[in-house]
């Protein structure tokens, strides 16, 4: 059955329900856990089991002393912002630890008084619902492919090809010592070394990998861990070393917000085309719509 079949058939099953009944039973298709076990693979239960292994290895803010620079820019950032790694975190973990008092979604606008805002949220790492349409719905098929992560941090898109995708091989760079332990660690738990390779080095100092790459990810990769003059710096290496015609480069935020940022004067429209996704799709209980469209994908030209 393709999608306007399964459409209809919904519609003329919902059609045939008691009007008293139908909005328990739309109640019901929203939460229930029978639907949510249907859209929940194998592979996100692996991916769900190396984040609860994460999570105990990491405090709840998911950073590591030796982020020093990282910490600071973050602290700089003018706007009250809830730092939480939606890879290890999803909705429901956040919930439970605002209940817990270890955690908070709002900031108290005045103090002492009840007026509050919600926070805006930062994550270090894609969450599990942003994986699986990255590798689902956003990149072809990645047979024989070559896939590296720039700043692969907790490994969570190395994780989420090995079991989403059939790329050959997945790197990752990470420039942080304390997070290539911890991927080299659930490479072994779960034994992904077969096709998984993690490298501690700077990004700027390994242009082979990046020559050798079908698919580039630079995740919110360098704004907050490196200072404006570094950040510079290694875009001007991305667009000098990313020039095999052909490579997909996935983006958050897109390349057009980042260079306007560090007013980085390249024209982008001559390195890369952006390819238009449709993130107009439900790919889990958390999924995050507008998550879903900071997620930017080109074509090297
Ligand atoms: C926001 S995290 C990205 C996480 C991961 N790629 C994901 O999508 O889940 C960015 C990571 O890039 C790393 N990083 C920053 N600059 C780097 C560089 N020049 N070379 C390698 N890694 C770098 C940081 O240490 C940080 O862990």
């Amino acid at each position: 059955m393709d999608v306007s079949e399964a459409q209809s058939a919904v519609l003329s099953l919902l059609r045939r329900v008691s009007p008293s009944a139908l909005p328990r039973v739309i109640q019901w298709m929203r939460s229930s856990s029978e639907i949510e076990e249907l859209t929940c693979s194998n592979a996100e239960v692996l991916l769900h089991s190396i984040a609860d292994y994460l999570r105990d290895c990491l405090p709840v803010e998911a950073m590591v002393s030796s982020e020093k620079q990282a910490m600071e820019n973050i602290q700089r950032i003018q706007k009250p912002t809830l730092h939480v790694d939606a890879f290890l975190y999803n909705d429901e973990i956040i919930d439970s630890l605002c209940e817990e008092g270890k955690l908070s979604r709002n900031y108290c606008m005045s103090c002492g008084s009840t007026k509050t805002a919600p926070l805006d949220f930062l994550s270090h790492s894609f969450s599990i619902p942003e994986l699986k349409f990255l590798f689902h719905h956003a990149l072809p098929d990645l047979n024989g492919k070559t896939l590296l992560d720039v700043g692969s941090r907790l490994g969570a898109v190395l994780y989420a090809g090995y079991v989403y995708s059939s790329a050959s091989k997945l790197e990752g760079v990470e420039i942080n010592a304390e997070f290539c332990d911890l991927q080299e660690e659930v490479i072994k738990k779960y034994r992904f070394f077969d096709r998984l390779q993690v490298h501690h080095s700077d990004i700027c100092s390994q242009k082979t990998l990046l020559h050798q790459a079908d698919v580039v990810v630079l995740n919110n990769v360098f704004e907050y861990f490196l200072n404006k003059e570094e950040q510079m710096k290694a875009w001007i290496f991305m667009y000098e070393n990313l020039r095999n015609k052909g490579c997909l480069v996935v983006t958050v935020p897109s390349l057009k917000e980042s260079f306007c940022k560090l007013q980085i004067n390249i024209q982008l429209s001559q390195w890369v085309e952006e390819i238009e996704l449709d993130t107009d799709l439900f790919v889990g209980p958390d999924t995050d719509q507008e998550a879903l469209s900071d997620i930017h994908l080109y074509r090297v030209l």
